[in-house]
């Protein structure tokens, strides 16, 4: 990475401000933190700043309250939860700026942590207003960014801050950056890119820009329904998106780059997308027309397990069916089951595909899972991240407070 991190500065005695994607999933009922590993991956750059005397201003957003206090979405929940991690009091404000949050952090003491409240309860953080950004970066000297699930947002607490302080990476965000990168530099050959989830809009500008760097891309889920028509096949009742241009683009390109492009052979298809409808596996050639595609089929799983099983690096991103239909969940959970036990880099990416790694506690089973769904395939089609681009360049010496 060639930005600098909280490694490259001093922080003993200093407020920081810590930006953090305690997005996390809530229990509608309960409204507790169904998992919470967004909030243990921010250990590392919390315990680093802690234990070197710093006073730790972490600041998130939860949901998306639209400029309005959202009471179910207050981030007590998450200090509550990050006190218990770290085994000591975090506490929580009622409001990201103003008096109280000013008077918070003054009475914060070397090593201790303290969480601000959503961001997002004012409209301004989204736009990025001045005023709103000053006020934030008022209460700190330095400014770290640990939010990789954001860091692809221009927003107050992402950019605009960093025109106020000195801004650095923490250790979590640089953590992402190397593993993700490394999958653009130099992955180990073979190479597949398995993907799945509803449309190809949301991975076209990926997969174009690592259509030169992989050996394979296995394509499942949704999406695949696209694929298939593009190529002829009757799909019923199945989602395809308007253009069949893309695919037949994205299948055309593959095959200029020598890429093998595998597509499912067989699919599960149901008449309902309902947790009682009956299944059937059938080969592609033979989609009823009232049914609709709901997961790929055992000869798929056959094949992409082959596939895969033969690679040095594999990266996966969205689920082969309706994962949170039981019944539809066999081919992702297949999926999941063989990556974990190659013998291979094998990189998750975030949103939906890590929480199912998550739900299957197969985390440890593979060498990285992103924290970030939208910001890892930003980052992969090779796009510049906004809250990355804003920090400081790694030669330069810094003094904090220089800025503030
Ligand atoms: C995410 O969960 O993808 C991040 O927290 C970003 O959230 P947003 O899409 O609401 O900006």
């Amino acid at each position: 990475m060639d930005k600098m991190s909280v490694r490259d500065i001093e922080v003993s005695g200093r407020r920081v401000l810590v930006r953090v994607d305690f997005n996390v999933p809530l229990d509608d009922r309960s409204g507790e933190i169904t998992d919470d590993s967004r909030i243990r991956a921010t250990i590392p750059t919390i315990d680093y700043l802690t234990e070197r005397g710093a006073r730790v201003i972490l600041c998130s957003h939860l949901g998306r309250p639209g400029g309005q206090v959202v009471d179910k979405l207050r981030l007590k929940v998450a200090a509550r939860r990050l006190s218990e991690l770290l085994r000591q009091e975090v506490k929580a404000t009622r409001d990201c700026i103003g008096l109280e949050a000013t008077q918070a952090v003054a009475s914060l003491k070397n090593g201790q942590v303290l969480m601000l409240e959503n961001l997002r309860f004012h409209a301004e953080e989204e736009k990025g207003s001045t005023a709103f950004t000053r006020a934030l970066a008022k209460l700190a000297d330095i400014y770290v960014n640990d939010a990789f699930g954001t860091a692809h947002r221009s927003h107050a607490s992402i950019v605009g801050v960093t025109s106020y302080l000195p801004a650095v990476a923490g250790l979590l965000l640089e953590k992402e950056l190397d593993s993700l990168g490394s999958i653009l530099d130099k992955p180990p050959h073979p190479f597949a890119v398995l993907l799945g989830g509803a449309k190809i809009s949301d991975k076209v500008a990926m997969l174009d820009n690592i259509m030169d760097k992989v050996d394979c891309i296995l394509i499942g889920g949704g999406m695949a329904a696209t694929f298939l028509r593009a190529k002829s096949f009757e799909v019923g009742l199945s989602l395809i998106e308007d253009n069949l241009a893309t695919a037949t683009s994205l299948m055309k390109k593959a095959r200029r780059n020598r890429v093998q492009l595998l597509l499912p052979e067989d699919v599960v298809v149901a008449h309902k997308l309902s947790p009682k409808a009956s299944v059937k596996n059938v080969p592609v050639e033979n989609i009823p027309q009232d049914t609709s595609i709901v997961d790929i089929g055992w000869l798929t799983i056959t094949n992409f397990t082959r596939e895969l099983e033969r690679c040095r690096t594999v990266f996966w991103n969205g689920p082969m069916g309706i994962y949170e239909i039981a019944q539809f969940a066999e081919g992702t959970k297949a999926m999941a089951r063989v990556i974990a036990n190659l013998n291979a880099t094998t990189i998750i990416g975030g949103g939906s595909t890590a929480e199912i790694i998550i739900e299957m506690k197969l985390a440890d089973k593979m060498s990285f899972v992103s924290t970030g769904g939208g910001a890892s395939l930003r980052f992969l089609s090779g796009e510049t991240l906004p809250g990355v681009e804003a920090l400081r360049d790694k030669e330069r010496v810094l003094v904090p407070g220089e800025d503030g």
